[in-house]
């Protein structure tokens, strides 16, 4: 089975990701990474030297290439992974594949992301934390038609990074 966290930035994707593959002794595939590792440059420097288009481009093929593993895998992905193309219909038809949706709150977003937006190529530019919030309640509201399709949502405002893996376990098996 491969079990797909999607979610906003700073949803806890990849913490969450990393606590959960280690419980259920499944492999971990962090969506970003592995875009790194492929083209040998982390995120931002691709949006600079080769712009978003591009790293959309490539973001979508690495998803449709990950979600064919057969092993027991989590995969996390980018928060814009499954808003763009077809992807979100494509995770939801791969039968392997569990969709689970990492939800928080605009005011915890903003107020996480305001702390770690340097590696953000988006969201990097956004210089006071209303700016971020008046941004990210936009998007998030764009987005969300797309995140709302998941088969599973977990809530995770006020949650500790262990209780929402506990969540997640209870809502899958
Ligand atoms: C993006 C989210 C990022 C990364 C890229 C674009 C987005 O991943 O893929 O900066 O469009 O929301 P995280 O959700 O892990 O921050």
């Amino acid at each position: 089975m491969i079990i797909v966290l999607i979610g906003y930035m700073g949803s806890g994707k990849s913490s969450v990701g990393k606590i959960l593959a280690k419980k259920l002794n499944y492999n971990l595939i962090d969506l970003d990474d592995f875009i790194e590792a492929k083209e040998h440059a982390t995120v931002s420097e691709i949006f600079k030297t080769k712009g978003e288009i591009y790293f959309r481009k490539k973001e979508t093929e690495y998803l449709k290439t990950l979600l064919q593993l057969k092993e027991n895998t989590i995969l996390s992905l980018g928060g814009g992974t499954p808003c763009y193309g077809n992807n979100m219909d494509v995770i939801l038809n791969t039968e392997h594949a569990t969709s689970i949706y990492l939800k928080g709150s605009l005011s915890f977003l903003s107020k996480k992301l305001f702390k770690k937006k340097a590696k953000r190529p988006l969201i990097a530019h956004i210089e006071t934390e209303t700016l971020l919030k008046d941004f990210i309640a936009k998007h998030l509201f764009e987005r969300s038609q797309f995140y709302n399709k998941a088969q599973i949502h977990i809530v995770t405002d006020h949650k500790e990074k262990s209780e929402i893996v506990e969540d997640i376990i209870l809502a899958l098996f």
